[in-house]
């Protein structure tokens, strides 16, 4: 649903301190740190920006990040188990300011990786980057959907179907979700002025999408064992295009 010009305002401040928080995420991101080290300083940002944390309490969830390192697609549980040089990880992480939510994620390096696993995170963001430039009244989600395969593509690479963008805003998941794949150009809702929606691409190295959930009931990973990437940005459509709200 298209948002007030005051539930607009709500929105980009919970953006804007959430893209700070990131900033100061990824400069601690680095070998040696294990993923709940990492949560807690996100705990403790939160607290000096005064947001409250959207994922803790979401369906059960008790962190304030998702930490998807390698092989871990989405909700990877912050644990004990330190990044090493040549992981990747996907740090998710959404807060409510005012009641107002925003939601962003990003994977980035530790230390030496490979240039094949550049391009393939490079990819996966230009991906998300098509899924957001081509936003603007009247297109439909299938657009959307379309248009991150087409910035992904790579007979090796794959976006996942069951994981998807979202509406965002007085709740962390509103309709309509988006798809990175199973959605043809044309198809699902229409994209009004002033929808606030999270874009998010979320992409497995291989050429199968296939996945399992551990016995933690949220971490999810590749079958394959393959990497996965994800990107995602809290964006406002506008008269006549896009304004992504997740920068500082
Ligand atoms: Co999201």
């Amino acid at each position: 649903m298209p948002k007030t010009d005051s539930e607009i305002s709500y929105i980009r401040e919970s953006s804007k301190i959430l893209s700070l928080i990131f900033t100061e995420l990824e400069r601690i991101a680095s070998a040696g740190i294990s993923t709940l080290e990492i949560d807690k300083y996100a705990n403790f940002l939160c607290r000096k920006y005064k947001v409250k944390p959207a994922f803790k309490g979401y369906k059960g969830y008790r962190h304030t990040i998702c930490a998807n390192v390698n092989d871990i697609i989405v909700h990877g549980v912050p644990n004990n188990r330190k990044l090493k040089n040549g992981d990747i990880i996907g740090l998710d992480m959404g807060v409510i300011y005012q009641g107002y939510y925003s939601d962003m994620s990003k994977t980035i390096y530790i230390g030496d990786v490979t240039e094949e696993v550049k391009r393939f995170v490079e990819k996966t963001y230009q991906s998300m980057m098509n899924g957001i430039t081509i936003l603007k009244p009247g297109i439909r989600v299938g657009d959307i959907s379309y248009a991150m395969r087409d910035g992904l593509y790579d007979d090796k690479f794959i976006l996942m179907e069951d994981f998807v963008g979202h509406g965002i805003g007085k709740s962390l998941h509103e309709r309509p979700n988006i798809p990175g794949h199973g959605l043809n150009k044309g198809m699902g809702d229409e994209i009004k002025e002033n929808m606030v929606l999270a874009i998010e691409s979320i992409s497995v190295m291989a050429d199968t999408n296939e996945y399992f959930i551990e016995s933690d009931q949220w971490t999810v990973r590749t079958k394959s064992g393959a990497l996965s990437a994800l990107f995602e940005h809290t964006v406002l459509v506008t008269k006549d295009g896009y304004e992504i709200l997740t920068l500082s």
